[in-house]
């Protein structure tokens, strides 16, 4: 295990970056800001380090990683994309989508990364520390999201360090990301595919490539035959505490993640209340899904009951989030 580190946490500046490229280098694991959430990341060329990755983390090693690169460039270097492959890098990159793509000949990211499958996903993050740890460091780099595997994903820093602190070697604190969701995944294959919702709607996809995207099959989630995205497992999300959706009103004990301005009936009953945003903000209420899941797990609520959120623009990935946080944790 990595337990036994310590694990500091600096602020991003000039010297946090230097010092994380270094570490990553070294083989080490350097936890940093994206866009989207906290990212854990590793030189995606050493299997050593992967490997160690998916020892902190706790993560099933079929699980394929998503190689961060600083630009398309770097990305064509490990993946073949296609004509609209490339449009929808430069619709959205740096930004939050993961394009699934056929790795490149010449493609050096371990197997363990990409779990032997032959494809690889790739994004450029919109995030300045990323963007600069990427530079330095001068190599594609994966990172999961940096939380403790199955739990809710950071998206601060503390909480990295509350479930990372001691199993790997540096945190770069870049404050609260902006997005709060992940990146969608959209799988490049003969047809293309939306495998996670995330940071980017799927409509301002479909705007650009002047088409639907096509759907995974619905068995996608479990864990028959080769998934299309391996990681979408039904629990990826959870909090220790259940999770009750669409709820129409409070009972005593229960925990409130509301959404909109109309309270339910029975909320003075509920032991806390976090509204993911007053003002009916689907963005607002992706920044604050991730941090007040975590916030209400650590209320001593028998369940957290969701308000039902809609379901257009980053709805569909907040969605996709409570559906598998209410699923529970084994
Ligand atoms: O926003 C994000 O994407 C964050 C930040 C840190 O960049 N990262 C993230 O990584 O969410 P992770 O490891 O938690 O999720 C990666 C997802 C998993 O569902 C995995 O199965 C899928 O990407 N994936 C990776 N490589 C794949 C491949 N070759 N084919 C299909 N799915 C793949
Ligand atoms: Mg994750």
């Amino acid at each position: 295990m990595n337990r036994g580190l310590t694990t500091p946490i600096l602020p991003a500046s000039e010297a946090a970056v230097a010092a994380a490229a270094r570490s990553l280098a070294e083989g080490g694991l350097v936890a940093f800001p994206t866009e989207t959430v906290y990212g854990l990341g590793a030189d995606a060329t050493n299997a050593a380090a992967i490997a160690r990755l998916y020892q902190a983390k706790g993560r099933p090693a079929f699980n394929p990683l998503i190689a961060h690169v600083s630009d398309l460039r770097a990305g064509m270097q490990i993946a073949d994309l296609d004509a609209q492959a490339i449009a929808l890098a430069n619709a959205f990159w740096p930004g939050p989508l993961t394009l699934v793509l056929p790795k490149a000949k010449g493609c050096n990211v371990a197997d363990l990364a990409t779990a032997g499958l032959d494809t690889i996903a790739i994004r450029v993050p919109a995030h300045r520390v990323a963007l600069d740890i990427l530079r330095a460091f001068g190599g594609p780099v994966v990172a999961p999201s940096a939380n403790l595997s199955g739990h809710v994903s950071p998206t601060t820093a503390a909480h990295v360090q509350s479930d990372l602190a001691g199993r790997i070697d540096l945190i770069v604190d870049g404050g609260p990301v902006a997005v709060g969701v992940e990146s969608t995944i959209v799988g490049c294959f003969d047809e293309l595919m939306l495998l996670r919702p995330g940071g980017v709607p799927r409509g301002e996809i479909e705007r650009v490539l002047g088409r639907t995207l096509a759907q995974p099959p619905a068995d996608a989630d479990n864990d028959g035959g080769q998934p299309l995205a391996p990681g979408m497992l039904a629990s990826h999300y959870a909090p220790r505490t259940p999770v009750r959706l669409n709820a129409g009103s409070i009972e005593a004990g229960e925990a409130l993640l509301a959404f909109g301005r109309n309270l339910l009936p029975g909320v003075n009953a509920a032991t806390a209340v976090m509204n993911l945003s007053a003002r009916g903000d689907l963005n607002e209420a992706a920044a604050n899904l991730f941090g007040y899941l975590r916030a209400l797990d650590t209320r001593g609520a028998h369940t957290i009951a969701v308000m039902a959120v809609p379901h257009h623009g980053l709805g569909e990935a907040i969605n996709d989030r409570l559906r598998r946080a209410a699923m529970g944790r084994e």
